[in-house]
């Protein structure tokens, strides 16, 4: 898979994706990240990438034209499955829509900067918006690095035991279970004798059962998809 997002901060990316399970996916190619900086694309002398806004008003609007030649660049090389735009006012992520987009070849995923884009862009290039959750940021790229992070730990083969992915929280509408390590007995506090049974049968029941109890009393909206 591959993701390139194009953003006027590039740095902002150093970290998430350099990183633990991210860095490793890169590293096996299992996808292929591509950091645009849209100042890149720019053509005026002094680069520029936003301007006032017409009629009026606070805050400067990102320019159509430097993400216009950016796009048209990328679509010129391959085809995109969704050119996806970071929004408070998008579609909610959620762990059906990163199951969805785990399965995609390529995407485009351009951060945004709410109140500052041209409309035009969001009207004639975005396929899809995408919001994080019923908050405002203060531009899309952490939403950027939210989104490809749910959807990398998706793709086969970048979690070391692709199980581990299927028994996620939210993968079937349930949340999971509590787990446990050793020690068994920490100052009196004990593992459930079940887990420590060997029998996989009634450990996956008991399972089972605590998911459901804790999606009632935490998530109750989940059970109605249930
Ligand atoms: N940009 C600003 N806030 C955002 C949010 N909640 N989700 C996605 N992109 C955003």
């Amino acid at each position: 898979m591959r993701i390139d997002i194009l953003t006027l901060f590039p740095e902002m990316f150093q970290g998430p994706f350099t990183e633990s399970i991210i860095k490793r996916s890169v590293a096996k190619n299992l996808v292929n990240i591509v950091l645009h900086d849209i100042r890149d694309y720019s053509t005026g002398k002094h680069h520029r990438v936003d301007d006032y806004p017409f009629g009026g008003g606070a805050g400067m609007v990102m320019m159509i034209e430097p993400i216009a030649r950016c796009i048209d660049a990328l679509r010129l090389e391959r085809t995109y499955d969704e050119i996806i735009y970071t929004s408070p006012d998008g579609k909610l992520l959620d762990q059906k829509l990163a199951n969805q987009m785990s399965g995609f070849e390529n995407i485009i995923i351009l951060c945004g900067h709410y109140k500052g884009i041209d409309e035009r862009i969001r009207e004639h290039y975005i396929s899809m918006e995408i919001s994080i959750g019923d908050y405002v940021l203060t531009g899309g790229e952490l939403a950027a690095c939210v989104i490809t992070d749910a959807i990398v730990r998706l793709i086969p083969g970048v979690l070391n035991d692709e199980t581990s992915a299927l028994s996620d929280s939210f993968q079937d509408d349930l949340i999971s279970p509590p787990v446990y390590t050793r020690p068994y007995d920490f100052n009196g506090l004990l593992v459930p004798d079940i887990l420590r049974s060997g029998n996989e049968k009634e450990i996956n029941r008991w399972r089972h059962e605590k998911s459901v109890e804790r999606t009632r009393k935490r998530r109750p909206g989940l059970l109605g998809n249930y």
